[in-house]
Formats: C-alpha cells, sequence, structure tokens
C-alpha cells in the first residue's frame, strides 16, 4: 500500500494497472450493491479501499459474514480513480480471500481505545494506527542510526550483557538465573540465586532462558537478571577506530516513571582522539541526523502525531535539525535555576524552556558521576556532559574518560573500588589517548521524535516492574 499511495501522484500513475494485496480488514461497510473494505497491510498508516460487486469472486464470503475487522484477506483486482474525497485511488475487487477469520471478539474494534488498555493488548497493538506508526518511525530511527555511524566511519561491536562486574551505579543489578523453560518452576539453585540478593548473580549461558524468567517472576521482589555493564568493555575494542553499539540494556531500578524502562536498547558511541568537545559535537549531529531523516521519511506518520499525539511537534523537531543546541556548565544552570525560583518538577513540561530545543550540561561535580570520568582542572568538576531535550529529560548522558592511569588509579583509591578487578580497564592505558563516548536511550529518542508520552508506548513489549507477561 506505502508503494502504491506513497508516490507524489497518491497512486494516479498506476490506475489501469492490476494489484493483489494481503493484509488486515479495517472496516468493511456494505451499500445496496457495493462493499467496500477498508484495508491495511502494515507498510504505511493509510487503507486501501477495496470496491466490491457482488459478481467478485469470493463475494459469498462478505455475505456470510466472515469478512469482519481484524480478518486477514487476500485481495486481487485493478487500481481505478477514486469518485471518493478521501482518495485518489481505490482497487476494484475482482477476487478475495479471506485467509484468516476474526469475529467481534476481537480487542482492536474500530472504536477509540485508551493506550493503558492498549499496553494489556501488546501482542495486538501494533495493528492500531498509533503503534503502527510508533513502529515505523522506530524502525527509521534504527536504521538511520547505522547510517549515521556507518557514514562517520565508526565500527558496530556488540557489548556483552552478562557480566561479573560492577557497574557504574547505575540502578541495581539483576542476578542471572536459571528456571526450566518447560516449567513454570525453577530448580534449587535458581531459588538459590532468587534468594542471594547480593548483586552479583550466577553465570548462565542461555540468555533466552535469563529473559524467560523475567516472565514468571515478580524481578523487582526477586533479582533475576545481571544488569549490563557495557561502558567500559567497548573501550576493548576502542584501538579498532571509531566504535559504537546498539543493544538492549537491562537495569533493576524501582522507577515506575513514564521515562524508565528495566529492559531498554541504548546507543553508545566511542570515540578515539576525542575531548569532551568533540563528543558534544558527535551528540548533536548524531540527534540532527536521525530526526532529519525520520522528518524525510516518515512523513505520513509524523502528520498523523501531529495531528493526533502532539501538536507542532513537525515543526519543533524543524528547529531541532536546523539550529544550535545550548550549553551550559553544570554550575551556570543550577544558578539559572536558583534564580528563576521557581520549583521545578521533572520531567519540565514547559516547552518554552530554552525555545524547545535540546540543552546540553556540561562539568559536573565529581561525587556524582562515575569513576571513570575525566577530572577537569579545577579538580572538582568531571568533563561530563548530558543532553536534555523538552518533555523527556536526559535523553544522553556521556563523558571524556580518564585517560591518564596516575589520575585514574587515584580516583579508584579515593572511590575505595578494588583495583584488582580494574586490571583490564587499567590495561587500556597502554597506549592510552584522550577518548570520549555517550549513551543515549534509543525509547527517549523515539518518544522525542513522535511525542508519545509515556516510554511503556514506544517499545513493542515494555518490561518495567510488574509487567513482563508477555
Ligand atoms: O546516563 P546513563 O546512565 O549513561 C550510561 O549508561 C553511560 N554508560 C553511557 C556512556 O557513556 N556510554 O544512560 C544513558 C542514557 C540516558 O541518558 C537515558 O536516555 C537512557 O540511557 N536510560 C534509560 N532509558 C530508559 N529506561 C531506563 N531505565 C534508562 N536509564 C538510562
Ligand atoms: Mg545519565
Amino acid at each position: 500500500i506505502a508503494e502504491v499511495k506513497g508516490g507524489a501522484d497518491q497512486g494516479l500513475g498506476r490506475v489501469g494497472q492490476s494489484l493483489s494485496i494481503m493484509g488486515w480488514v479495517r472496516t468493511l461497510r456494505s451499500q445496496s450493491s457495493v462493499t467496500f473494505i477498508e484495508i491495511n497491510d502494515g507498510s504505511c498508516l493509510s487503507n486501501l479501499q477495496c470496491v466490491m460487486n457482488p459478481d467478485a469472486e469470493g463475494y459469498h464470503q462478505v455475505e456470510s459474514g466472515s469478512v469482519l475487522t481484524g480478518a486477514s484477506i487476500s485481495v486481487q483486482g485493478t487500481i481505478v480513480a477514486s469518485q471518493g474525497t478521501k482518495q485518489k485511488v481505490e482497487l476494484k475487487v475482482d477476487k478475495i480471500i479471506v485467509v484468516g477469520k476474526c469475529d467481534s471478539s476481537y480487542p482492536i474494534q474500530k472504536k477509540r481505545v485508551s493506550r493503558e488498555f492498549l499496553r494489556t493488548k501488546a501482542h495486538l497493538r501494533p495493528r492500531t494506527n498509533t503503534f503502527g506508526a510508533v513502529a515505523r518511525v522506530r524502525n527509521a530511527l534504527a536504521y538511520a542510526t547505522h547510517k549515521f555511524f556507518q557514514e562517520s566511519g565508526f565500527v558496530w561491536v556488540a557489548s556483552p550483557i552478562i557480566t561479573a562486574s560492577d557497574c557504574e551505579g547505575a540502578g541495581e543489578q539483576f542476578c542471572v538465573t536459571t528456571l526450566i523453560p518447560s516449567s513454570h518452576e525453577t530448580t534449587d539453585s535458581s531459588i538459590d540465586a532468587f534468594q542471594n540478593k547480593g548483586r552479583v548473580g550466577r553465570l548462565v549461558s542461555d540468555f533466552m532462558v535469563v529473559l524467560y524468567s523475567l516472565t514468571s517472576q515478580d524481578f523487582f521482589g526477586k533479582p533475576a537478571l545481571d544488569s549490563l555493564w557495557a561502558t567500559q568493555w567497548r573501550n576493548l575494542c576502542h584501538r579498532l577506530s571509531d566504535v559504537y553499539t546498539f543493544g538492549p540494556t537491562f537495569r533493576a531500578e524501582n522507577s515506575n516513571t513514564s521515562r524508565h524502562l528495566a529492559e531498554f536498547w541504548m546507543i553508545e558511541p566511542e570515540l578515539a582522539f576525542a575531548d569532551l568537545n568533540d563528543d558534544m559535537a558527535c551528540a548533536t549531529a548524531y540527534l540532527q541526523y536521525v530526526v532529519k531523516y525520520v522528518l524525510d521519511n516518515c512523513k505520513e506518520d509524523m502528520e498523523f502525531f501531529d495531528t493526533w499525539i502532539d501538536k507542532g511537534i513537525i515543526h519543533r523537531l524543524s528547529e531541532v535539525v536546523e539550529k544550535e543546541f545550548l550549553q551550559l556548565g553544570y554550575t551556570d544552570a543550577i544558578e539559572l535555576l536558583l534564580k528563576a525560583n521557581k520549583k521545578f518538577e521533572f520531567p519540565v513540561h514547559n516547552r518554552g524552556g530554552f525555545r524547545g530545543r535540546p540543552v546540553i550540561i556540561r562539568d559536573y561535580p565529581k561525587e556524582i558521576k562515575a569513576f571513570y570520568m575525566r577530572e577537569n582542572d579545577d579538580g572538582k568538576t568531571v568533563a561530563a556532559m548530558d543532553m536534555l531535550v523538552p518533555r523527556i529529560g536526559e535523553l544522553i548522558g556521556g563523558s571524556q574518560r580518564e585517560e591518564r592511569l596516575e589520575v585514574l588509579e587515584a580516583r579508584l583509591d579515593e572511590l575505595k573500588l578494588d583495583k584488582e578487578s580494574y586490571w583490564w580497564y587499567l590495561d587500556l592505558r597502554y597506549g592510552s589517548v584522550p577518548h570520549a563516548g555517550f549513551g543515549l536511550g534509543f525509547e527517549r529518542l523515539v518518544q522525542f521524535a513522535t511525542g508519545i508520552d509515556n516510554i511503556r508506548d514506544v517499545i513493542p513489549f515494555p518490561r518495567s516492574p510488574g509487567s513482563a507477561d508477555f
């Protein structure tokens, strides 16, 4: 359908061509001798209107009531100019085959239903306009992400998810444990692991088993999966060139907010021979690139979001692409907030702030940041940066890394971290170079690009406290 209706002429150039379409019925309405079926195949937001007379092959299935909203059908016919005002072309049907029936208990009927309700039907919700559009924009953002980094000479690497090393204090780790997939019972050893509230669980090789355990347990009561520790691993590949990862991340933080998930995707580039300014420039160029990609390539879906989800989003995103982002030192930002003398609640909904554009805050106090961030000359702050965006707050967190062996060792000592267990990280100081990187929460990016306000609605199967049922 995207191919037929997506062109500048909205399909008029194809009038007279024959076409076969497979998809799902959105609506069906019959007038005396003609039946209209709106069919959608997931390729785009638009439906294709199919017009059918009783002489069409397979028409008896329409008469017998087999063609209801949600049914899958295959139709063949000819593209004709439409008499209607809503579309330029429609399909004059010669033949219809009902592939899979649907009855009136189908939960995704034409009427509007709440997004909360649809979260309980996560397996069916991509069939709605909103979630179909989100899925396509999410896909475009993922594609544009690889495109941006590949075109910029980065090498994609995979970092491991299971680790016995302590992370950067970003939320609790899950324990890794085993469950017997075919039953819902745990093994003795996994019960031990569940009961062991220690931070590091036992390692297992079969990751699917681990994920399975999330589906049947209240995993916040009983930590079930080891948390991701990716940041430092990518340093191992660092001498390859500039690198990036793009994959799932796990955090057992029990934050029931519209911006946190227990399982989310992160994009993490790491740049060699680079400082914090290079890092911020890369983050800015990346964000502008992927936003522009979506504006250029997902026009119909973006217009849908602009109309139904977040008025004016297209205009605001265009400004993100075109205008520079504001940069502020952490200390200056705090001063501004104090001067404003207002109570700020997070996330800040005021789109007027910083004229609705992203702002980068840099040079955070070292006490609130991870050990590996590079100490600034003042001895108090580190070369860290966060990119904050309207409506969502933190989209990106990154830093220049400490490349000086003696400063790094002193910092580990200061934080009473065990140098022995960081032996490999310290090894990377052989032929050390200035380097920097950042992490971007992919679901928050999808929220930013679509205007969807809850993070649970931009990932197909959200995992958060109390929701891992599917
Ligand atoms: O700021 P964070 O914790 O930074 C890191 O993890 C660094 N290791 C990244 C790096 O330097 N390579 O997380 C990075 C981003 C956040 O800015 C946020 O967008 C997202 O990941 N994020 C989450 N998204 C959804 N749910 C959660 N629970 C998230 N926690 C972080
Ligand atoms: Mg952060």
